[in-house]
């Protein structure tokens, strides 16, 4: 029903050849960078996740009746392998992608890998890979765990089988320290709804988004906020980042309430914040507040920590501060200096 391609399969991570793989890590591109391994498990409906394998990275089979191609049963994970300045690699907070695909799964009637099978999984992959992991400051390699329901099924209901996959890809640091967003407040689409699935990472949360991403960059910006669906009036998310506003030196963010991702970067930063004394608040944000803050700030797997120059509603724009006297300034530096083990990591977060 599911089949990788290629017959080889590696029952352990093959201790790959230290050497970097041979990129231009200056000429990297932001896309599709295959690398050599991937990693699969499989089991039925009812069942529990068997042993997984590594395997050649290559294309996958998949019944046309497959669950996830008819139904959109599926969920995605994101996560950073980096490379320390001693070359050895980082993941940060795995076990909470593990966590967050073990509650999609139960949203979407899914068996999702035990925490310690995700972890086993992540390393493994990144060690069959590690030569694709860039050198310091040159990008990281992004590892896309995949749960999807790849058995076969017709009428609406929950597939008999289920896959997970780990692929991985180098990709470079496309936001660079000093980078910045201008979102777009849109007033029509919603990203989620109440008792919907935007509180999980469920492949169905994405494309939707692409309708009202397309035309704010064709008008120029860089993405868009999204409104709450209940009321239009509170701010949500941008399409793949959480947000975060400073007034007056204290941080506020929307709350995590079942339409918002529960985003790791975002749980993080609220906890370097605090750890910095500063006063966090989680809670509904009405539009009208972020508008007069004082800076605005994205935070997720991909961007990092990234400052907002300009949110841009109906034909009102508002500017705010940017640059490294900022408090996101502050986060980013201290975020990524954990991420790559340049300060010690007093919270435990990387392995
Ligand atoms: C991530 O930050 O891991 C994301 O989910 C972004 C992805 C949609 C490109």
């Amino acid at each position: 029903i599911f089949q990788a391609t290629s017959d080889t399969v590696l029952h352990s991570a093959p201790d790959g050849d230290e050497k970097h793989a041979d990129v231009n890590w200056d000429q990297l591109k932001v896309g599709v960078n295959p690398t050599d391994y991937m990693y699969t498990m499989t089991c039925s409906s009812g069942g529990k996740f068997a042993k997984g394998h590594l395997i050649p990275f290559g294309n996958i089979e998949l019944s046309p009746f497959a669950g996830v191609l008819n139904y959109g049963q599926g969920l995605f994970e994101g996560l950073k392998a980096m490379r320390k300045k001693d070359g050895r690699i980082l993941l940060f907070r795995p076990e909470e992608n593990a966590l967050r695909m073990k509650m999609g799964a139960e949203r979407l009637c899914m068996p999702s890998p035990s925490v310690e099978q995700f972890m086993e999984a992540v390393k493994q992959t990144v060690i069959a890979n590690k030569r694709w992991v860039p050198p310091p400051g040159k990008g990281v390699l992004y590892v896309r765990p995949l749960l999807m329901g790849s058995g076969p099924i017709l009428g609406l209901a929950p597939a008999p089988e289920y896959t997970f996959l780990i692929y991985a890809s180098p990709v470079t640091s496309s936001i660079k320290n000093g980078s910045t967003m201008n979102l777009y407040v849109e007033n029509e689409v919603r990203r989620a709804t109440p008792g919907g699935t935007g509180g999980v990472k469920s492949i169905t949360n994405y494309s939707p988004v692409f309708q009202a991403v397309n035309k704010a960059r064709a008008k120029g910006f860089t993405d868009v906020l999204f409104l709450d669906a209940a009321t239009g009036k509170n701010i949500e998310e941008a399409s793949t980042s959480n947000i975060f506003f400073v007034k007056d030196n204290v941080i506020l963010c929307p709350r995590t309430n079942g339409t918002i991702l529960p985003g790791i970067t975002k749980k993080s930063i609220i906890e370097i914040a605090l750890d910095l004394s500063y006063q966090v608040e989680e809670r509904d944000v009405p539009l009208e507040d972020v508008l007069a803050a004082d800076e605005v700030f994205c935070t997720g797997t991909a961007v990092g920590v990234i400052a907002v120059a300009s949110i841009t509603y109906q034909d009102k724009r508002v500017e705010y501060m940017t640059g490294e006297e900022t408090i996101s300034h502050q986060l980013r530096v201290m975020l990524t200096e954990i991420q790559t083990g340049l300060v010690e990591d007093k919270m435990g977060w990387t392995m």
